[in-house]
C-alpha cells in the first residue's frame, strides 16, 4: 500500500500530517506521488481565499492524475472537512473519507476499514469535549526542530475569524502528556521545540486542563534540556499574561523571537474584531517584552480592509507597523467565511481599495525586514543548521547549508561537504543581507 498526503494551512497541519506520515508508515505503507499512490490525503484549510474552490480544483486534479481510478482512497481532512462534512463526497467519487479536526487520530484505523470495505464511506465530525491522546508512531521524529501541540480549539470568536468553528472550544493537553512527547523528541534528536496552538497562553483556561498555566508549562518544558531552543505559536496579546513576558528574561533558552499577532492598529477596527485589547494595549505589551528581552525580536499578522475600515484607521495600522518595528508579518486582505459575525458587517471595503492598502502596508514591511537583516551584519549568532540549502554555490568545494538563528531568520553558511550538518549548532558570522534571508561565515 502506498499514500501521499497534500497538506493546506497552518502549521498545526503540518504536524498533523507529519503524524499521520508515521502512523502510516508504521501500518507498513510507503509514501508515493500522487499517480502511484493508492491512498491519498488531503489535509484542509479553511481560514482565507476560497478553501471550497482549492479543495474542489485539488480534487479533480487527482481525479486527472490518477487517471480517474476510483479504487484510490481519497481522505479529506482538516478545517475543510470539519466545515462541508458529508458534501465532500460529491465533490469527488473517489472520496471515501471524510475526517473533520477531531477525527484526525481516527483516520489510521478509519482508512483501513473502508480498504477492506470497498463500497464503503465514512464521515466523521463530531467534537470532543476533551483532547484526545493519538496514539504514537513508532517511527521517530526526524529533523531538528520538532512542533508539539498542547491545545485544541479556539473560544475567541474574534468576529473574521472560522478557526472557533473548524477547530471547536478550547481544549487543553494534560501538561504530563506534552512533558513526554518533549522529552521523548529530544531523546530521538530534536534541538529545537515549538509549543503549538491558536492561543497558547490561554493553555490551562479551559476546563478540561489540568490546572497548569502556560508559564508553569513553558518553565517545565524550558528545564528539559538547557541546550535545546524553545519556540511557542500563536499567542494572543489579550492572554500575554507579566508571567509570559517575564519568561522571556527568566528563560535562558527561550528563543528571542515572538510571533505576536496584532490584525490592526485603529482600536475601533480592533474593537469591531473583538480582539478585546488597544493600540495603546498593544504597544505596552510590546515595551513590556523589550524590557524583559532588549532584543527580542516581533513578527506578525495583519488584516487590511475590514469591514468599515477607514483610510484613517488603516494608516493607524501602518503607523503601529512602523512604531512595533517588525521584522517580518504576514498580511492579508480581509475575506468574509461563513458563519462569522464580521461576514454579516454592512460596510465592506471594495477588493481594489484593499488590495492597495495591502500593497502599502507590504511595502512598508519590506523595507523594515530590509532594514532588520542590514543590521544583522557583523553579528556573531548561533545556527540551528536544519538542511543543504536548495541553492548550491557549485565554484567552491563547500557545501551550502541552511538553518535558522535565535530570531528565526533564515541564515545559510558554507561548511564542510563530507558530513551532515542537519542538527547542529554552528557558530556563525552574518556577512551579507538578502531580501528575505541571510548568508554567515562559520566561525
Ligand atoms: N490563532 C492565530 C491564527 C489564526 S489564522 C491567531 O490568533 O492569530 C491566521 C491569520 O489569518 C490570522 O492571524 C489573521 O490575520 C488571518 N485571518 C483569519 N481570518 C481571516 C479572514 N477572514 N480574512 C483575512 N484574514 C484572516
Ligand atoms: Fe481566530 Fe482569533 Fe482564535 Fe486566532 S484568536 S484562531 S484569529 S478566533
Ligand atoms: Fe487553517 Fe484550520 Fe489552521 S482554518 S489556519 S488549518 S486551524
Amino acid at each position: 500500500m502506498t499514500f501521499h498526503i497534500i497538506t493546506f494551512g497552518c502549521q498545526m497541519n503540518v504536524a498533523d500530517s507529519d503524524w499521520l506520515a508515521r502512523m502510516l508508515r508504521d501500518r507498513g505503507m510507503r509514501w508515493a506521488e500522487p499517480a502511484q499512490a493508492d491512498i491519498i490525503v488531503l489535509n484542509t484549510c479553511s481560514v482565507r481565499e476560497k478553501p471550497e474552490l482549492k479543495v474542489r480544483s485539488t480534487l479533480g486534479r487527482i481525479l486527472q492524475e490518477t487517471g480517474k481510478n476510483r479504487s484510490v482512497l481519497v481522505a479529506v481532512a482538516g478545517c475543510v472537512a470539519q466545515q462541508l462534512g458529508n458534501t465532500l463526497f460529491s465533490f469527488s467519487p473517489q472520496v471515501r473519507l471524510v475526517a473533520g479536526t477531531d477525527a484526525m487520530g481516527q483516520i489510521p484505523d478509519a482508512l483501513e476499514l473502508l480498504l477492506a470495505n470497498p463500497g464503503r464511506t465514512l464521515c466523521l465530525t463530531s467534537f470532543s469535549t476533551r483532547y484526545d491522546e493519538r496514539p504514537k508512531p513508532r517511527e521517530a521524529h526526524c529533523g531538528p526542530v520538532a512542533y508539539v501541540n498542547i491545545m485544541q480549539g479556539c473560544d475567541n470568536f474574534c468576529t473574521y475569524c472560522i478557526v472557533p468553528f473548524t477547530r471547536g472550544r478550547q481544549k487543553s493537553r494534560s501538561s504530563a502528556a506534552i512533558l513526554d512527547e518533549c522529552r521523548l523528541l529530544l531523546e530521538q534528536g530534536a534541538r529545537e521545540i515549538c509549543l503549538l496552538g491558536q492561543n497558547v497562553n490561554a493553555y490551562g483556561l479551559d476546563k478540561t486542563s489540568d490546572g497548569t498555566s502556560f508559564a508553569s508549562l513553558l518553565r517545565q518544558v524550558s528545564a528539559l534540556d538547557p541546550d535545546m531552543r524553545l519556540r511557542y505559536v500563536t499567542p494572543h496579546p489579550k492572554d500575554m499574561s507579566h508571567e509570559d513576558v517575564a519568561l522571556f528574561a527568566e528563560l535562558p533558552n527561550l528563543c528571542p523571537r515572538l510571533h505576536l499577532p496584532m490584525q490592526a492598529g485603529a482600536d475601533h477596527v480592533l474593537r469591531r474584531m473583538n480582539r478585546r485589547y488597544t493600540a495603546g494595549d498593544f504597544l505596552s505589551l510590546v515595551q513590556a517584552l523589550k524590557k524583559a528581552r532588549p532584543d527580542l525580536a516581533l513578527s506578525t499578522d495583519l488584516i487590511v480592509g475590514f469591514p468599515g475600515e477607514t483610510e484613517e484607521e488603516f494608516l493607524q495600522t501602518m503607523d503601529m507597523v512602523r512604531k512595533c518595528g517588525f521584522m517580518s508579518s504576514f498580511s492579508f486582505c480581509y475575506s468574509d467565511r461563513p458563519g462569522t459575525r464580521a461576514s454579516g458587517y454592512a460596510d465592506k471595503i471594495p477588493a481594489p481599495v484593499q488590495l492597495d492598502r495591502l500593497q502599502r502596508l507590504q511595502a512598508l514591511q519590506e523595507e523594515l525586514s530590509s532594514a532588520w537583516l542590514a543590521e544583522r551584519v557583523g553579528a556573531a549568532t548561533t545556527v540551528l543548521i536544519e538542511g543543504q540549502s536548495p541553492r548550491q554555490d557549485d565554484t567552491t568545494d563547500l557545501c551550502r547549508w541552511q538553518g535558522r538563528d535565535p530570531y528565526g531568520a533564515l541564515v545559510h553558511v558554507d561548511l564542510a561537504k563530507d558530513a551532515d550538518h542537519t542538527g547542529q549548532f554552528v557558530d556563525v558570522t552574518i556577512t551579507h543581507a538578502f531580501k528575505h534571508s541571510l548568508q554567515g561565515t562559520a566561525g
